[in-house]
């Protein structure tokens, strides 16, 4: 029984974290992803994960919780979590993968 309700606890806790990021998704303003793609992928920090961990993980969770203007939303959740993912991991190939710029801007930049 003390098990159920544990479980249900976690349960509930990990909703109620999923629905604060859903709430910081309309803040996440055209800005923020310019700065994600300029300061970001165009600087190219992506290629150094072990010494950008930090504000790769801060961009990619911008992106993630981003809206773009083209696409769909479920291409665009397995592109950026897909990011998030590879950084969590430390993996450098991965990332490098998944920040394939021209087949993210095909199919959700204006
Ligand atoms: C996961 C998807 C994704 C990936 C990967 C991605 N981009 Fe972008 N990028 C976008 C979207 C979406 C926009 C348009 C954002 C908007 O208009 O709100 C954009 C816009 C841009 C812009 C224009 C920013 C501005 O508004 O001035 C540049 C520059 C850019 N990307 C560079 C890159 C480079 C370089 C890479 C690869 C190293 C890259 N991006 C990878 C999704 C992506």
């Amino acid at each position: 029984m003390k098990r159920i309700i544990f479980t249900l606890m976690v349960a509930c806790f990990g909703m109620a974290m999923v629905q604060t990021a859903d709430a910081a998704d309309k803040k996440i303003t055209h800005e923020q992803i310019e700065e994600v793609m300029k300061k970001g992928f165009k600087a190219k920090l992506q290629n150094d994960l072990a010494s950008n961990k930090e504000v790769l993980t801060k961009y990619a969770n911008w992106l993630a919780a981003y809206k773009p203007p083209r696409g769909d939303a479920e291409s665009w959740k397995k592109k950026t979590g897909a990011i998030v993912a590879a950084i969590k991991a430390n993996d450098q190939a991965g990332l490098k993968k998944a920040t394939n710029c021209k087949a993210c801007h095909n199919a959700h930049k204006e």
